[in-house]
């Protein structure tokens, strides 16, 4: 996509109250990404290089969330929307074009809806042209006042409309699209003589007329795009729509998705083709899938990297890597650091921290394996345990290529196992193993004969 660019701001100073959150609103999260964020990234897709954001209660954690590529104004006191865009002014000075306005609560606004915005702005030739969605009841939204010839004549706030004005079901989104040279001309004229005692954005609209500037209305054809969340309940709903918005994007991408109602896919979550996600699953984060995988059901994988080919079956990944061919589950858990090879295999009840399995290697059954590596085509018995930690540090375990580790041994670290070395079972290593050499780490077994027949007739006289 190429637009010409074009300033853009978000207005998120206000308290949310309604959330009862110590948060701004703007920072609750929809399918993993804070709304203003989701906002903001609509605004880019739609030209917008740099967004400003107005913050003003806990501005601090919405900068740090949103980051470097937005630009921060400050509202210290919560004085109206047209108030908290003055706050954007300064940043605005060096701008000519338009800026597109937006609110810091809509998460289903998309940026080729502000894109057709922008385009319908620029057709017209207005100075403003303002979102507005035609609602059934439109109680507690600013109605949008049309003349004979359907341009904007104003917009009146709810609570300052008379009764004939409170029929109009034409409502304001509080989504604009500015000429900045205008927009700059009329802030600092906006007044507070109103029921609210706040500087309304809308009031520009009946400025920039006096002004002989034209104001036009661009209908949303989807009223959801404009859903403002206001508490947690209304967040639950947006997040609901904006699921299945992902899903249906990944499903017409060539992912099988079994079922939408329990499958959660985060908005940066990228899945090749003929993949399979089955239910119960949620996948997170910057997690990334291949082709041809099949994830789930009742998984969990959080900004994990998958290859193609794989399987993850009733398990957790987070922070996990597994390259092309390998499987895990039922049941493991793949925490931060894990690695597993091409073909590897990890199985049920198995956990991995910050190690790694080479090609082919297998871990398949009751297994910790933390701080280490393991060889390619190595095999890790039933039970074996990566001792890493003393009690005060973390050691490492690093097994070769082709080596046979017996079911139930403790590997006691820092210990090392050379290539195509075998380790009984049970053994309690606690120091290297040679190349091809055998451990036994156990006492020695001694067979009593006739012992327990003598025992029992001892017991029965
Ligand atoms: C606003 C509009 C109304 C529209 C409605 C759509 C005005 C005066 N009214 O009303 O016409 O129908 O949105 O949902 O614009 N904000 C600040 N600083 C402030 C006040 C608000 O940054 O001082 C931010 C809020 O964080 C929010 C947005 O502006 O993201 C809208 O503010 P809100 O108080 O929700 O406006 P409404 O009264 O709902
Ligand atoms: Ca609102």
């Amino acid at each position: 996509m190429s637009h010409s660019p074009i300033a853009g701001i978000i207005l998120a100073a206000g308290k949310g109250t309604r959330m009862k959150s110590e948060n701004p609103k703007g920072l609750h999260a929809a399918c993993g990404v804070p709304m203003a964020g989701l906002i903001g990234r609509a605004l880019k897709e739609a030209g917008v290089e740099r967004p400003i954001v107005v913050v003003g209660h806990r501005g601090d954690l919405l900068q740090e969330a949103l980051g470097e590529s937005f630009d921060f104004a400050w509202q210290h006191t919560q004085e109206g929307t047209g108030h908290a865009a003055r706050m954007a002014a300064p940043l605005l000075k060096s701008c000519t074009g338009e800026v597109l306005i937006t609110p810091g609560d809509t998460p289903l606004l998309q940026g080729s809806t502000l894109q057709a915005l922008v385009e319908a702005h620029r057709a017209s030739g207005a100075s403003c042209t303002v979102a507005t969605v035609v609602m059934h009841d439109a109680t507690g939204y600013g109605r949008v006042i049309r003349g004979q010839d359907g341009a904007v004549e104003k917009i009146v706030e709810h609570k300052d409309a008379s009764e004939s004005e409170r029929q109009v079901r034409e409502i304001n989104t509080g989504i604009f699209c500015f000429d900045v040279r205008l927009l700059l001309e009329v802030l600092p004229e906006l007044s507070n003589k109103n029921k609210q005692s706040e500087y309304y954005l809308t009031d520009t609209v009946e400025l920039i007329n006096r002004k002989g500037g034209k104001v036009e209305a661009f209908v949303f054809s989807d009223p959801d795009e404009a859903m403002g969340v206001n508490d947690r309940w209304q967040l639950a709903e947006a997040e609901k729509a904006l699921r299945r918005r992902i899903l249906k994007r990944h499903a017409l991408n060539g992912v099988s998705i079994i079922d939408p109602d329990t499958t959660y896919i985060g908005a940066d979550v990228s899945i090749g083709i003929d993949t399979v996600i089955e239910p119960m699953t949620s996948l997170q984060g910057n997690t990334v899938v291949g082709a041809h995988c099949t994830i789930g059901p009742s998984s969990r994988v959080v900004n994990s990297t998958i290859g193609d080919s794989c399987t993850v079956l009733m398990s957790h990944l987070s922070g996990a890597t597994m390259l092309e061919g390998s499987r895990c589950g039922p049941y493991a858990n793949l925490r931060p650091g894990s690695v597993l090879g091409e073909k590897a295999k990890v199985g049920n009840f198995v956990e991995i921290k910050n190690a790694s399995l080479g090609a082919g290697a297998a871990v398949s059954h009751l297994s910790y394996i933390g701080d280490g590596a393991v060889g390619e085509r190595t095999n890790i018995g039933a039970g074996t345990i990566f001792c890493n930690y003393d009690g005060f540090g973390k050691h490492r375990t690093e097994i070769g290529d082709g080596v046979f580790v017996g079911s139930n041994s403790t590997l006691v670290a820092p210990v090392s196992i050379e290539d195509g070395a075998m380790i009984a079972a049970g053994s309690v290593v606690t120091s290297d193993v040679p190349e091809n050499a055998l451990a036994i780490g156990r006492g020695r077994q001694e067979n009593k004969l006739e012992w327990a027949a003598q025992w029992r007739k001892k017991k029965q006289q």
